[in-house]
């Protein structure tokens, strides 16, 4: 029997339409976290917020892998454009993560992990070729999945699907200074986020599949706070609950 499936956001707006799609969760409460336990499309489902920033996001998937024994985690959630051409309303997939704020110079070269011998961490290949699929095909009709109310209120206009690099770190990067220091230190970057990495690191230390889609909220400007919860709410979540739920029509239980 298949292991359940593990989905992961950071806040509660970002969840909410998962959790409202799922149709007989019930709740088990571990290191004072709800977990929702259920079914979505047939397969099994252990849905959980893992909180904001890189060891709340550790420790809820090292209890969901531990307590919950899922096969597979996916993150899905909202994160800043930092690479040319990552626009508000874009999805990134990560291929590789990194925590920018990991600097044990000069005892590690900078963004290295220490003992792990590495700065990246990557997705499972065949998990992110499934999701990209998925996100393609919802991408591909903003109206029919957002409306088209918040396509005009968020000015969406074709959005993309962007693959590669995603930075976390325990910081909201909400100005131009920091958005180009970040530019200038890992210079493929194409989003930032506060979780990824970590989740990430955990999957490997568990040798579990991990994956992570995030909707680009903002431009990790002067800007980036403006219209946040409502474009989580409007967008977002929407995005997400739609790519998830269309990745899981496909894949066999
Ligand atoms: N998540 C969404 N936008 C972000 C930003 N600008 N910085 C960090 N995490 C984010």
């Amino acid at each position: 029997m298949s292991r359940p499936i593990g989905l992961v956001s950071a806040l509660r707006q970002e969840l909410a339409a998962v959790l409202a799609a799922m149709p007989d969760e019930h709740i088990q409460r571990v290191a004072g976290r709800d977990f929702w336990v259920g079914h979505w499309h047939g397969h099994d489902v252990v849905a959980v917020l893992s909180r904001v920033g890189k060891v709340a996001a550790a420790t809820t998937t090292t209890a969901l892998l531990e307590r919950f024994g899922v096969g597979r985690v996916v993150f899905t959630g909202v994160a800043g454009g930092i690479g040319q051409g990552v626009r508000v309303g874009d999805v990134v997939l990560a291929r590789h993560l990194v925590q920018h704020d990991m600097n044990a110079s000069p005892l590690f070269p900078r963004h290295e992990v220490p003992l792990y011998g590495r700065s990246h961490f990557a997705a499972d290949a065949a998990l992110s070729a499934e999701l990209a699929a998925a996100a393609q095909a919802v991408l591909a009709q903003p109206h029919h999945t957002l409306g088209a109310d918040a396509v005009t209120e968020f000015a969406l206009s074709a959005p993309q699907l962007h693959q590669g690099l995603v930075d976390s770190g325990d910081r909201f990067v909400s100005s131009q200074t920091e958005s180009d220091a970040l530019r200038q230190a890992l210079p493929d970057t194409l989003a930032v986020e506060m979780e990824g990495a970590a989740v990430a690191q955990v999957c490997h230390d568990y040798g579990v599949p991990f994956a992570a889609l995030r909707t680009i909220s903002d431009r990790a400007d002067d800007t980036a706070h403006v219209d946040f919860t409502r474009f989580i709410e409007r967008v977002a979540s929407v995005y997400s609950v739609a790519m998830l739920s269309q990745w899981l029509t496909v894949r066999s239980p």
